[in-house]
């Protein structure tokens, strides 16, 4: 519950070609249990743009899946 509280809490737009906020993201990691970037393009676009928002996924993705 307390990372839940921490990840809304610094909800931000991660990916801006396509306005997708970071609880977006953690949603379908969390969800649809995504483990790459590539899957987290699949399912919400971010990332499907100019790429420079890769590493934030990669980091969020680290995050929820408990590797850091
Ligand atoms: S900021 Fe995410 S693809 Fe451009």
């Amino acid at each position: 519950m307390r990372v839940q509280f921490k990840l809304m809490e610094n909800d931000v737009i991660i990916c801006h070609c396509y306005d997708v906020y970071k609880s977006e993201i953690v949603k379908a990691i969390k969800t649809k249990e995504l483990t790459s970037i590539q899957e987290v393009i699949d399912v919400t676009d971010a990332g499907a743009g100019c790429g420079s928002c890769h590493n934030t996924i990669q980091e969020i993705l680290d995050e929820v899946n408990g590797k850091m």
